[in-house]
């Protein structure tokens, strides 16, 4: 038995791939971003959560970043559908829920609502901007919701990467099966460069193991593509990582880039995966400058260490020091910014796109090697 609690107490399972279908007749078409939800409630990585979110809860989780029994929530889960679509809909009913044609579960719907958005995005992003990528597809969805609880009948097929697709019982036994009691969990949109290698293996030196778990749903357009990251996962770990004590597993949710109420919801998630700790670097699932450096760490301190049931890691800002002639952080140098190699997630993707190498202290090469081939590619495509 994993040594953690899921949140909220039970980790849900509401997989069932048997269930008669003839009877139903309604259907709501998933985005793909709602597909992904679907999936991660119905393996139990969202547990508490059994469904999308009633109106109660949701006003509750966009206020109070709570659902209304009181459990930490900070990010609203919902199924947007369009005011056609919801005059089809009626309370009680279930409905299929398709994507691309297919059916992948099935809602009962208990409620259908019509939410403030503007309100949505100002509390739950701090910014009704439109520039902002997570509040634009927040707009961006249709504008009535349907809530409920869901069943997950068919797993969405990932292709080279299958095995890296593992549930929270998976992953939960597998540390087990392991040995490690004390796990820290690390979220990334990002190839992992030196300054997240410095913090993860910072990490690792007081617990049994490292989850690497990249975030493999929607992300914005100029973020580098999950399969390139994956490979470049691959090489690093191969060389630098000691094997019995790191394990790769991906997270296939959307990215919502909600910073610091992202920061809670990932930290709570990857309890959920079986995670005792979890990392909270700079700018955690920040974008632009939305987001003030540390902010997704001090949303921390509106919960107790008992309601989180995850020990969140903090980290300063971390670097390669010249002066120093190591990896550090604003906490560890003495130095000042022109000893300090720093380069913006912008200018490296620039960099690779024009084939130059990024210098060796912020990336290894090897993950150079294969960001650089995934960039070209890309643009050959
Ligand atoms: S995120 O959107 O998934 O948070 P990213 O992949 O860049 O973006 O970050 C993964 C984790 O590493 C986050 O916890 C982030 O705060 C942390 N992080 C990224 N870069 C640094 C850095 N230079 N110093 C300290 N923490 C960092």
């Amino acid at each position: 038995m994993s040594t953690i609690t899921p949140h909220g107490g039970t980790l849900i399972n509401r997989f069932e791939p048997n269930i008669e279908l003839d009877s139903i007749t309604k259907e709501i078409e998933l985005d793909s971003f709602a597909l992904s939800d679907l999936e991660l409630i119905g393996i139990g990585a969202f547990s508490p959560l059994t469904g999308f979110l009633g109106s109660e809860d949701y006003q509750s989780v966009v206020n109070e970043m709570r659902l209304k029994d009181g459990t930490v929530w900070s990010i609203p889960i919902t199924l947007p559908v369009t005011p056609e679509v919801a005059d089809e809909l009626s309370i009680g009913e279930p409905v299929k829920l398709t994507f691309e044609g297919e059916v992948y579960g099935t809602i009962g719907v208990s409620e259908i609502y019509e939410p403030n958005k503007q309100v949505e995005a100002q509390n739950v992003y701090q910014t009704t901007d439109l520039n902002h990528p997570g509040v634009k597809k927040l707009l961006d969805r249709p504008s009535i919701y349907v809530a409920g609880p869901i069943t997950l009948m068919k797993r969405v097929e990932r292709g080279r990467f299958q095995s890296y697709h593992l549930d929270p019982k998976d992953t939960r036994a597998t540390f087990d099966d392991l040995g490690w009691k004390r796990v820290v969990g690390f979220q990334t949109r990002n190839p992992v460069h030196r300054a997240h290698e410095y913090i993860q293996k910072t990490a690792l030196e007081i617990v049994d193991g490292l989850f690497l778990n990249p975030l493999v749903g929607d992300t914005k357009s100029d973020d580098i593509p999950a399969d390139v990251r994956m490979e470049s996962y691959e090489v690093l770990l191969e060389k630098y990582y000691p094997k019995d004590r790191v394990f790769l597993a991906v997270f296939p949710a959307a990215m919502r880039y909600a910073g610091p109420r992202e920061a809670v919801f990932h930290a709570l998630v990857r309890k959920n995966y079986g995670c005792t700790h979890f990392i909270v670097g700079r700018d955690h699932a920040g974008v632009g400058d939305y987001y003030g450096t540390y902010d997704a760490q001090l949303i921390f301190n509106h919960f107790t260490e008992d309601e989180l049931g995850i020990t969140p890691l903090f980290f300063e800002h971390s670097f390669y020091c010249k002066a120093c002639g190591n990896m550090a952080s604003t906490k560890t140098c003495p130095h000042g910014k022109e000893d300090h190699m720093i380069l913006s997630g912008t200018k490296v993707r620039e960099m690779l796109s024009n084939g130059i190498t990024p210098p060796p202290e912020f990336s290894r090469k090897e993950v150079v090697e294969v960001l650089i081939k995934g960039m070209q590619k890309q643009v050959h495509a």
